[in-house]
């Protein structure tokens, strides 16, 4: 069992510190937030959980060994930093920090100080992301050639971020976990569109392209009286449909889809290429109705004892990032923005 003290209890934090209370492999010590009487409510009267106010005193205590940081954004990196000085291990919620740049310095950190720094991306740990993963590393999907995401509802006009930053973090964090290889575009393409003049882009879409010749495309929205959370994961064997708002069937696989057979004699013809449909059956996976941060808890708690990467680690949070800051700067440049691809990963945005 490790011990673990949360940083923050405003609207999320609760959630990590039920589960932290909640989870065998952890002994909730400590809840530390600048307003004390919001630690209290969370902390409840009867607890033995203790209410701390100042960062600098949690830290310095040695019957810590994490920190769960659920702060602002602009906030993750100075608390991050000054835990791994203390020698704690860190899960920190997405993203990760308000730019790539300081998010480099945390991953840097971490392994300087050998500690784990893992992100809370949520959703890599509800069992639909997990069955996803699996399949397509298996290779049930073949080689995915195209990916649709689409989240769209009716949302709140967020006073600091644009419908990019507010949703999108959630289709790359997903796109990062089950991707093999992970997130690594080449050029990221943004277009947005603020139509009731609210000052930043409300309607968002987002195209990456996925190496292969394949694309991924990304749709997000907070002007949607319906509420859209759909995925379509296109494969060379076989297409996955996860619709999250459909709790009796999240996922589907789809033994359908084009084959196209190229006559060799006359490849470049038109006429030569056969086109064919298959029309195979739809197989619907059962799945766990878990809460997926009971997984977080439980990932963190088992990548300290292993001394392991988790598997939503600070790497994959500073991907997601550079991918976001290249979407911004697609959007202020009206076209696509060139990245590396291989050094995407470690930040650094070539054009
Ligand atoms: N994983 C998810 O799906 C998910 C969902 C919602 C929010 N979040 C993330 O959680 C984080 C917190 O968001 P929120 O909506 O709970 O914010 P919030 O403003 O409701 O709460 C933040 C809390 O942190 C406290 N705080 C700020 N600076 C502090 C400091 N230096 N030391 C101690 N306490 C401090 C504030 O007093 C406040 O109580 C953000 O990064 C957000 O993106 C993640």
């Amino acid at each position: 069992m490790f011990s673990i003290a949360v940083i923050g209890a405003g609207y999320w934090g609760p959630n990590l510190i039920r589960n932290f209370r909640s989870n065998p492999a952890w002994d909730l010590v400590a809840v530390c937030d600048l307003d004390e009487q919001r630690a209290r409510k969370v902390v409840g009267s009867r607890s033995t959980v203790e209410v701390e106010t100042s960062v600098e005193r949690l830290l310095a205590r040695d019957d810590i060994d994490a920190v769960a940081i659920a702060t602002p954004a602009r906030t993750h990196a100075p608390l991050a930093l000054a835990a791994f000085e203390a020698g704690k291990h860190v899960l920190v919620e997405k993203p990760l920090a308000d730019n790539a740049e300081t998010a480099a310095l945390m991953v840097s950190a971490a392994d300087a100080a050998g500690k784990v720094l893992m992100i809370d991306h949520t959703f890599c740990y509800t069992s639909a992301v997990q069955r996803i993963r699996d399949v397509i590393a298996a290779g049930e999907l073949g080689e995915v050639l195209y990916v649709d995401s689409t989240r769209i509802n009716l949302g709140l006009v967020q006073p600091d971020v644009d419908v990019f930053w507010d949703l999108a973090p959630h289709d790359l964090s997903i796109l990062d976990f089950i991707l093999p290889g992970g997130l690594r575009p080449e050029t990221v393409t943004a277009s947005g569109a603020d139509p009731l003049g609210a000052g930043k882009a409300c309607v968002g879409y987002l195209t990456l392209p996925l190496g292969n010749g394949g694309i991924a495309h990304i749709n997000v929205n907070w002007l949607s009286p319906t509420k859209i959370r759909q995925m379509v994961i296109g494969g060379s064997r076989r297409t996955l449909v996860w619709d999250d708002m459909n709790p009796a069937q999240r996922i589907s696989i789809h033994d359908r889809g084009v084959d196209l057979r190229t006559q060799a004699a006359d490849a470049a013809r038109r006429e030569a290429v056969t086109v064919s449909y298959r029309m195979g059956d739809v197989v619907v996976p059962a799945l766990k109705e878990t809460e997926a941060l009971a997984g977080v808890a439980t990932e963190f708690a088992a990548a300290i004892e292993a001394g392991r990467a988790p598997q939503t680690d600070g790497r994959s949070g500073l991907r997601v990032l550079s991918v976001l800051e290249a979407a911004s700067a697609s959007l202020a440049s009206g076209g696509p923005v060139r990245t590396d691809g291989a050094t995407v990963a470690d930040r650094e945005l070539v054009a």
